[in-house]
């Protein structure tokens, strides 16, 4: 067997490929990103079917044993799609932030940033209400904070001025629970909590990272299959320019580590 695949079109899917190293540390896995063709949030429904399929076809020809759609776009357009078109188990991201919302919101009032694309696929908004009619989800759009993190924007000035250009907008909702609906959004945690700590100030504010929970999914299923495996061997795979992956890599797992790794780039 050969690992588990997680697949983003960007830098955005290494939250959830951490969050199962956390889990599982000497499991295999494959990270592949279409860097190429980012972003997908701006895409129509169809391309990021097509761009979801052709990613997915890298894992079947590496004989995954599991993978996770490590993107809410492509989650949003393509879960259902994929599960008919693959053999091995695909598991999303939506559900998992879906569930959190609803089990942490107190006031019922939740805010959803996303890209453009998982706000207008409405399965977030969907999904809650059908749980809870009651509930109320303001959805936000926030592209240039997608482009900004992909080029390696997560704790500067120039990714707090997008913070506060998007959030701002809330402004005047009463939100209690903010899911970051967009698998990127949780590689600049500290600048958003920040935010959110001066502008809402004596409020707790539930912060959903759908990472989190796909990757306790994902661990329960592999127990229950009695295939988890241990040789830890991690492989990278990118449409794109490595040196982004490797930056990102590196402020997440370690430069050490990221001066180490071979970044496969496939055309
Ligand atoms: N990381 C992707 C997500 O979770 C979005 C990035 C993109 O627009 O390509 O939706």
């Amino acid at each position: 067997m050969n690992g588990i695949g997680i697949f983003d079109s960007g830098v955005g899917g290494l939250t959830v490929l951490k969050a199962m190293i956390d889990l599982l540390p000497e499991e295999n896995y494959i990270y592949y990103c279409d860097a190429k063709n980012l972003p997908y949030g701006e895409k129509s429904p169809e391309q990021i079917r097509k761009l979801s399929y052709e990613s997915f076809k890298i894992f079947e020809k590496n004989k995954v044993k599991a993978s996770i759609i490590a993107c809410n776009t492509a989650t949003t357009y393509s879960e259902a799609y994929l599960k008919t078109k693959f053999n091995f188990p695909i598991l999303g991201v939506v559900s998992s932030g879906v569930m959190e919302g609803f089990k942490n919101s107190k006031n019922k009032k939740i805010a959803l940033i996303a890209t453009k694309a998982t706000v207008e696929g409405q399965v977030y908004q969907d999904q809650l209400k059908k749980l809870d009619p009651s509930f109320e989800i303001r959805a936000l759009a926030c592209p240039d904070l997608v482009t900004a993190i992909e080029m390696g924007h997560v704790d500067d000035k120039k990714v707090e001025e997008i913070i506060k250009k998007y959030l701002d907008q809330l402004e005047d909702f009463d939100y209690d629970t903010l899911i970051l609906g967009c698998t990127h959004f949780p590689l600049a945690l500290g600048k958003i909590k920040e935010y959110l700590k001066n502008k809402k100030e004596g409020e707790k504010i539930n912060l959903i990272d759908p990472a989190l929970e796909t990757a306790k999914s994902m661990k329960d299923f592999l127990k229950s299959r009695n295939i988890i495996e241990k040789n830890k061997n991690i492989k990278f795979l990118t449409s794109g320019e490595d040196s982004q992956l490797r930056e990102m890599v590196g402020k997440l797992f370690g430069q050490e580590f990221a001066n180490k790794i071979q970044i496969e780039i496939i055309n």
